[in-house]
């Protein structure tokens, strides 16, 4: 995609915030340049890590959150208040990497299921018609293998029962809550025989497990992996969202030592070092990071200085006018009063929004940012909540078709007033 085009893409679902989506799409695309240059150019151009700075609730995360569904490379997100310093209890930052991986494994592991899928589902109609043929209960008189297999791949069956044998896998055990856990099957998998267990389910459920059975044996995992590492070092992307927790100076805040420590060990991860993983050693080098995060407290130049360096580009994010939350009240495909119309739909009633409705909820919401606190668009459905409270609540259990009309008039009478009051206190 052009940097146009996703900027657009994003357009669908954020309001505003262009020079954030244009900074992240350039970003993209300049991933993709770097592609097609030779081996040793590409060796030179590390990417052009970004910072998203703004007040709170203002689309930070949700850009973050959009450009994850976006694009086709590796994405995770992160909050770096997860981590501690490398020595004490807790997520070391590499596990970043390690994650990242996972995410390109899973990614890559889906393409090539799609590959082999044909094949897999044949090969799952082939074993389940061997197993329905020797225990052929409710199957016609005399039916021929060919034929059952017909009917298998056509999904006639697929409502009857059949009892199959699957793989037993161990649940995972924690070891150390938040530490990450450890699964005794993948140590002792290759040790211990394969238990099994049957389990009488559909001939549809039978041939997804053994469809993704046979998937699992028709893709290579070497390649897989290796393709995976790759791909996580030249097109992977970390997002780290609340950077500003973890800025500011110990002195400032106490005995908080372990902040910077988190900083100090996130540098050569932005700077570019190899990572081991189960993978196989990751290099860091190309792997575009975008931190973003409110830096209200503490300041961009409250982190260390060489973290800064490596953040070359700083976008600012506005804060969000009565007009930007008209439309964040509208037009994102499934904005916040579609919701509302939808989950009231369910016991019958049909809430409007009239234009007038929603320019007051946007004023209100407006107003109490700047009289209480400035909370950006959760405002709005804090604001929302309120609005529909009694209407939820006043529902009969056979109630019918209520059409029920958000204008003006309705929003003032059910908030204004009360946020007026409320002012009054503030003050
Ligand atoms: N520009 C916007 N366009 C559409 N929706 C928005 C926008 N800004 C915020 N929202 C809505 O408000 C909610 C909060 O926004 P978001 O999580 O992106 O805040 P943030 O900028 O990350 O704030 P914080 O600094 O507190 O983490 C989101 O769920 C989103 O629906
Ligand atoms: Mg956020």
């Amino acid at each position: 995609m052009t940097p146009k085009q996703i900027v657009s893409e994003l357009d669908r679902y954020i309001i505003g915030q262009f020079q954030a989506k244009k900074a992240v799409a350039i970003a993209l695309r300049n991933r993709y340049r770097r592609s097609k240059l030779t081996v040793t150019d590409r060796e030179e151009i590390t990417p052009k890590n970004i910072i998203l700075k703004g007040p709170t609730g203002v689309g930070k995360t949700e850009i973050a959150r959009r450009l994850a569904k976006l694009v086709k490379a590796p994405f995770l997100k992160v909050e770096a208040t997860k981590y501690t310093e490398v020595g004490y209890v807790g997520r070391d930052v590499e596990s970043m990497i390690r994650d990242l991986v996972e995410v390109s494994i899973r990614l890559v592991k889906d393409e090539r299921f799609k590959e082999v899928e044909t094949r897999a589902f044949e090969k799952a109609v082939d074993r389940l018609s061997e197993i329905m043929l020797k225990k052929a209960d409710g199957l016609p008189e005399g039916i021929s293998k060919i034929d059952l297999r017909n009917e298998l791949s056509k999904h006639n069956l697929d409502q009857m029962q059949v009892e199959i044998s699957v793989a037993d896998n161990p649940k995972p055990v924690e070891l150390q809550p938040g530490v990450g856990e450890i699964n005794l099957g993948s140590i002792f998998g290759d040790i211990l025989p394969k238990k099994t267990k049957k389990r009488t389910v559909t001939v549809a459920e039978a041939l997804k497990i053994f469809a993704s059975e046979e998937s699992e044996k028709l893709i290579d995992l070497d390649s897989v992996e290796t393709e995976a590492v790759h791909r996580a070092e030249n097109d992977g992307i970390i997002f780290i969202d609340e950077m500003d927790k973890i800025a500011g100076k110990s002195s400032q805040n106490g005995p908080d030592v372990s902040r910077e420590g988190v900083q100090r060990d996130i540098l050569p991860i932005v700077e570019g070092c190899t990572v081991s993983t189960k993978y196989g050693n990751v290099k860091t080098d190309y792997i575009l990071f975008i931190a973003s995060g409110a830096f209200h407290v503490s300041k961009v130049s409250d982190l260390i200085p060489e973290l800064q360096g490596r953040f070359p580009v700083l976008v600012d994010l506005d804060s969000l006018g009565v007009n930007d939350f008209v439309k964040i009240l509208t037009v994102p495909a499934n904005a916040i009063t579609d919701q509302y119309k939808k989950l009231l739909a369910v016991d019958n009633i049909d809430l409007q929004f009239t234009d007038d409705g929603i320019r007051e909820i946007a004023n209100v919401a407006f107003d109490q940012n700047n009289t209480l606190e400035d909370i950006g668009a959760r405002r709005l459905q804090s604001i929302m909540e309120h609005i529909v409270e009694d209407i939820s609540y006043d529902i009969d259990e056979e109630g019918e078709k209520k059409v029920i009309l958000i204008d003006k008039a309705y929003v003032e009478n059910n908030f204004r007033t009360e946020s007026r009051n409320l002012k009054k206190y503030v003050l």
